[in-house]
C-alpha cells in the first residue's frame, strides 16, 4: 500500500506509558439483590511504541475495559492514569474503532472522517487536509463521496479507522475491528494496518486490539493479554518477539499456547 503519511512527529514515539488501569474493577446491577462483577482487579500498563492484544472470550468484559481506558466509563473501583494523571472523564488523545463500524448513513465518507475534528474544534483547510491525508493514508482515495452503504464491509472499515487516525490519537482503541469482516478482507485490512504502523505512517504512539481470534492477535501484537472470564482477569501475558511482517508460519507456536490458555 503507497499512501503518504500523516503527520508524525519525530518524537512521537519514544518508550512513555499512555495509560495505566490500576485495580480496576467493575459491577453491573443485575437485579436487586447481585450485582454482575466483569472485571475484576485488573492492571495494566499501555506503554508508546507498541502494540497490545486484549484476547479474550465473549462477554469477558473487554469492551467494558475499553470504555474504562478511553475514560467514557467510570469503573466501580479501581483507578485509570491516562499520562500519569488521573482520569476523571473521555481522556484526550484517544480514539476508538468498532467492530460494527458505527459510520453514520445519512453522511459521504468524508464527512463521516471529518466528525472526529469537528467535535475537536478543527475546521477549514486544516481540517480538509487531514481528512484526506487520513483518506489517503488509509487507501480510501477516490471514494471520499460515496455513501456507506454503497461500500463493503472492508472499505466501511477503512472509513471507521480513517475517522479514528484523523484526530491523531495518542492511543488508538480497537474492538473487534475485523470480527465483521470476512476471512480474505480481514487479512487485507490486519495487514495494511501493520504494515503503516511499521513504516511509521500511523499517526499513533500506541494501539490496543480487542479480539477472541488468537491467530489474529499474534499476528498483530508486540504483547497479548489473555483474558479469563467470569470475571474479567488479566490470566496471563505473553510477548510476541517476533519482528513485524510476520510469517503465518509463526502460528505453529499457537496450538502450544492454546493449551494453556484459561
Ligand atoms: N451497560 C451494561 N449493563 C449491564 N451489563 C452489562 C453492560 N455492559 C456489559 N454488560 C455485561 O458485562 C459482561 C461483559 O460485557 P462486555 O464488556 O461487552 O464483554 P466482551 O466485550 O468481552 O464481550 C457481559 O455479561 C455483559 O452482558
Ligand atoms: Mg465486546
Amino acid at each position: 500500500m503507497t499512501s503518504p503519511s500523516l503527520d508524525v512527529p519525530s518524537t512521537a514515539r519514544h518508550a512513555s506509558v499512555l495509560v495505566e488501569a490500576r485495580h480496576v474493577s467493575q459491577s453491573y446491577h443485575k437485579d436487586s439483590a447481585v450485582d454482575l462483577l466483569v472485571l475484576d482487579d485488573v492492571d495494566l500498563t499501555l506503554n508508546a511504541g507498541e502494540i497490545v492484544g486484549l484476547l479474550g472470550r465473549s462477554g469477558s468484559g473487554k469492551s467494558t475495559l475499553l470504555r474504562i481506558l478511553a475514560g467514557l466509563l467510570a469503573p466501580s473501583s479501581g483507578e485509570v492514569f491516562w499520562k500519569n494523571e488521573p482520569l476523571a472523564g473521555p481522556a484526550d488523545g484517544v480514539a476508538m474503532v468498532f467492530q460494527s463500524f458505527a459510520l453514520f448513513p445519512w453522511m459521504t465518507v468524508e464527512e463521516n472522517v471529518a466528525l472526529g475534528l469537528e467535535a475537536k474544534g478543527i475546521t477549514g483547510e486544516e481540517r480538509d487536509r487531514l481528512v484526506e491525508n487520513a483518506i489517503e493514508l488509509i487507501g480510501l482515495g477516490g471514494y471520499e463521496n460515496a455513501w456507506p452503504k454503497e461500500l463493503s464491509g472492508g472499505m466501511q472499515q477503512r472509513v471507521g479507522l480513517a475517522r479514528a487516525l484523523v484526530v491523531q490519537p495518542d492511543l488508538l482503541l480497537m474492538d473487534e475491528p475485523f470480527s465483521a469482516l470476512d476471512v480474505l478482507t480481514a487479512e487485507n485490512l490486519r495487514t495494511d494496518l501493520v504494515e503503516l504502523w511499521s513504516e511509521k505512517k500511523l499517526p499513533v504512539q500506541a494501539m490496543l486490539v480487542v479480539t477472541h481470534n488468537i491467530e489474529e492477535a499474534v499476528l498483530i501484537c508486540d504483547r497479548i493479554m489473555i483474558f479469563s472470564s467470569n470475571p474479567g482477569r488479566i490470566a496471563h501475558v505473553l510477548a510476541v518477539p517476533f519482528a513485524h511482517p510476520r510469517d503465518r508460519k509463526i502460528l505453529r507456536s499457537v496450538s502450544l499456547w492454546t493449551t494453556s490458555m484459561p
